[in-house]
């Protein structure tokens, strides 16, 4: 009988037997380590159902973060503002246009716009707001360049590590209180020393033991 395959392929279905489960788990594995946050997080900008720029108002209108943000300095969690903030302005700023539409919907029926999540923490780590910011590590630190930005993208991983490497040596990350919404303030120019600084009463004691950020 002729033979249609050549011997060598005797061999086919044991290298594939073999093989395939070694590719499957790279796959795994590479899907596991590529696409986990610590990879992945940094430049994540999802697009909003408003186009509300920080560019525009933190940065050219040169508003306040705490205008909007104004639970930061008290609570775990930076409130985004409620459509009736906006409509502070909106009530009588572009009061045809229609990307606004849906802030002024929202703000006559009372109901929250959808806005998507960006630096979002596993719930197994334990983040609060309000000691970073008495601390006086500003918004720019964690979060970047916001006034420069027109979609609000994630700058830093927010990883493990990320904490721990400021947690370790806090200093250099820290200036004077009333900078902590400043975006341009610039660490190498100020030459601030938070030792010399006598609105600092105690040494900072970040958490570097597991149940400091796992509660
Ligand atoms: C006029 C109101 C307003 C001001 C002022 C403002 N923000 Fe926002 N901020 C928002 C709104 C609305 C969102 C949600 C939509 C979005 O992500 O763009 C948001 C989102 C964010 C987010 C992302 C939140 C998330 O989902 O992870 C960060 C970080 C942030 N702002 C920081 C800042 C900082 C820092 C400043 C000051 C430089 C600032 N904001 C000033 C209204 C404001
Ligand atoms: C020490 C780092 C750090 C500083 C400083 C910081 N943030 Fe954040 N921010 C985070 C982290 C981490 C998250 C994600 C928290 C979570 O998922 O629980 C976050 C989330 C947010 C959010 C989304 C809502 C929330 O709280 O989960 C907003 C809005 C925000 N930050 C605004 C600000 C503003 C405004 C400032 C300055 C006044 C600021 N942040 C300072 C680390 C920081
Ligand atoms: C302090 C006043 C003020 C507040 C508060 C404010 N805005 Fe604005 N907003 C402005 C001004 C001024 C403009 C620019 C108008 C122009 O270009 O003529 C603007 C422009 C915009 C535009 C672009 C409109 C267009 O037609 O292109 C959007 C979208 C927007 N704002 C969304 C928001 C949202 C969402 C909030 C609340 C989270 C908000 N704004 C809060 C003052 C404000
Ligand atoms: C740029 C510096 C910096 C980064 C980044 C940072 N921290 Fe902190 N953290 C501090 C400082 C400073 C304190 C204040 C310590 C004090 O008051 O003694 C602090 C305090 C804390 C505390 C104790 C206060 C409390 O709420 O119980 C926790 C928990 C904490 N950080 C969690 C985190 C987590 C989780 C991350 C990462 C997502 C993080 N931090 C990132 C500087 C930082
Ligand atoms: C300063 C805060 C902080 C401290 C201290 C800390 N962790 Fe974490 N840990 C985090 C954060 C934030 C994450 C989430 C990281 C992410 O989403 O990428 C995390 C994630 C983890 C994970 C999930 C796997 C991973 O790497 O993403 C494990 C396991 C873990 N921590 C164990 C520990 C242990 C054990 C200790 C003590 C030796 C510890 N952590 C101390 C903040 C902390």
């Amino acid at each position: 009988m002729a033979q249609i395959f050549p011997r060598w392929t005797n061999h086919v279905p044991t290298a594939l037997a073999l093989a395939l489960p070694v590719a499957g788990l790279s796959l795994i594995f590479g899907v596991w380590y590529w696409f986990s946050p610590k990879f992945t997080d940094v430049g994540y900008a999802p697009e909003q159902p408003v186009p509300f720029s920080h560019a525009l108002h933190a940065g050219q209108l040169g508003m306040d973060c705490r205008y909007c943000h104004n639970t930061v300095e008290r609570a775990a969690h930076a409130a985004v503002p409620p459509s009736q903030t906006c409509m502070n302005c909106h009530a009588t700023v572009r009061t045809d246009s229609a990307v606004l539409a849906p802030v002024r919907e929202s703000a006559a029926t009372d109901s929250a716009i959808p806005w998507v999540r960006v630096h979002m923490l596993p719930d197994y780590a334990y983040f609060d707001h309000s000691p970073h910011l008495a601390a006086g590590v500003g918004c720019a630190t964690c979060h970047g360049r916001i006034d420069e930005m027109t979609i609000v993208q994630q700058a830093q991983p927010l990883s493990m590590s990320w904490c721990l490497d400021c947690h370790r040596n806090p200093t250099p990350n820290l200036r004077p209180r009333d900078q902590i919404t400043n975006m341009g303030w610039d660490a190498t120019t100020a030459q601030y020393d938070p030792h010399a600084d006598p609105t600092r009463t105690r040494e900072l004691a970040p958490p570097q033991n597991c149940s400091g950020c796992h509660r």
